[in-house]
Parts: structure tokens; C-alpha cells; sequence
């Protein structure tokens, strides 16, 4: 799979890229690219954003700049998905997530300011995801939030299994996985269930169905 981010600061990916399970499947499952609207802006000096129509405060991110960005990167409208991330988007699930993970290509788009000038959502973008019911100050973070997500779907990303009994998968019904338990078995009087450390797997099994919420 394929995914190209768009946005106004690269370098802030380079954590999320040095860690699991994105490292792990870098150069592999997935390629991740970084386009800096700055490199092929249209306008003066660097110049992304401009003030709203109507007034108002902040800066508005110009959907010439985002279009020259896109033509520059595809030479015009992409086959695959443009997604537009954004507080107005559709809630990020981890069946949206699953969706996703299926495609071969992604492109992401970030804005910071006040946003994105709201033609680049209705004509430049196909989908538009809010990762929660919050602002964010840019939409770097929600980029990396979607693509740490996605990257754990991919083949390899993770442990054999391990991806598969999590909280939200379709193996729980959707829901919150069962806690977990390691060594020691009793610390500051804090003890295990005495059912995950009797070996019996019927009964852990059936200790774990009971606490998926
Ligand atoms: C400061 S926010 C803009 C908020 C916007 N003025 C509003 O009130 O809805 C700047 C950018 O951060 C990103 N962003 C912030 N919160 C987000 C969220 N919950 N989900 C996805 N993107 C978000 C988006 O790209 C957004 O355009």
C-alpha cells in the first residue's frame, strides 16, 4: 500500500516513522511519501494560506495551493482515495480503519490554521475523516493517528494473531478486549486471577468471552 501525505511540516513524521509498526512494514507492505504544499505553491515566497472571505480570525489554507500540490504529485486527479483530514469529517472507526487498509493508495491531506479552504473538501478530496470530536491545532497529528491504525492492518505489521483479538475487531463483536495479567503474580498485595494462572484454557477462555465489554 501506498500512502502519500500532504501537509505543512514532513519532518514531524520522522518519530512515527521510527517506530513500530510503521518501521516494520516501511520499504515493504508500505510506502509512505511527503509533500510539502510549500514546494509547489503557486504563489509568492512560500505562501499557503490567505485570509477568510467574511472576515473573521486565522488563515485559511487556499485550494490553489492544495490543487497545485495534487497536479504536481499526480499530474491531476488520482484514481485512488483523497482523504481530507478534518474536525467535520466522518468518525475514524476501526471499521473506516479496516476500509481503508484495503486500498492500495491513500493520500491524506493536512491542514493547520483555521483549515482548508472548503472547495478542496468538496472537489479535491473523496472522503474526509475526523479522528474525534476535538480540534486539533493541525491535521498532522490525525494523519499519523490514521496511519499508525492503518500500518497495524497490514500483513507483517504485527505478531502472528495478535492484530486479530483486539478492542473493536470483528473477532470481539466490536468490542473492549479483556484485561491483561503478567508477572508478578501478587505485587503490593495486588494478586492475579487465579483462573489465568491454573493452565486451564477452557476456563481462560471462558474468564476472557465473560469480560469482553
Ligand atoms: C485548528 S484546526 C481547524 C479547526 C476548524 N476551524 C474548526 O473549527 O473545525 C486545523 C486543522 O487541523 C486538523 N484537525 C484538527 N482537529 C481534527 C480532528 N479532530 N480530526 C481531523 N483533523 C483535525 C484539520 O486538518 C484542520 O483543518
Amino acid at each position: 500500500m501506498r500512502i502519500d501525505v500532504f501537509t505543512l511540516v514532513p519532518h514531524a513524521f520522522a518519530w512515527l516513522t521510527e517506530q513500530q509498526p510503521i518501521a516494520g512494514v516501511l520499504g515493504g507492505e508500505l510506502e509512505l511519501r511527503l509533500f510539502n504544499y510549500r514546494d509547489t505553491t503557486p504563489l509568492r515566497a512560500g505562501q499557503v494560506d490567505d485570509t477568510p472571505y467574511g472576515g473573521g480570525a486565522g488563515m485559511v489554507l487556499r485550494v490553489d495551493v492544495v490543487a497545485a500540490a495534487l497536479d504536481a504529485a499526480y499530474g491531476g486527479a488520482p484514481a485512488h482515495r483523497i482523504v481530507a483530514m478534518t474536525p467535520q469529517g466522518r468518525p475514524l472507526t476501526q471499521a473506516v480503519v479496516e476500509e481503508l487498509a484495503q486500498e492500495e493508495a491513500l493520500t491524506l491531506l493536512s491542514a493547520r490554521f483555521e483549515g482548508f479552504d472548503e472547495r478542496v473538501v468538496q472537489h479535491l478530496a473523496s472522503d474526509a475523516i475526523s479522528i474525534g470530536p476535538y480540534v486539533l491545532s493541525n491535521g498532522d497529528l490525525p494523519a499519523m493517528v490514521l496511519l499508525d491504525a492503518i500500518a497495524r492492518r497490514l500483513p507483517g505489521a504485527l505478531a502472528e494473531g495478535s492484530g486479530e483479538l483486539e478492542s473493536f475487531s470483528e473477532e470481539l463483536g466490536g468490542g473492549l478486549e479483556y484485561p491483561h495479567y503478567t508477572r508478578p503474580p501478587e505485587f503490593r498485595g495486588w494478586t492475579v486471577p487465579e483462573v489465568l494462572l491454573s493452565g486451564d484454557h477452557a476456563r481462560i477462555e471462558a474468564w476472557r468471552r465473560e469480560r469482553i465489554r
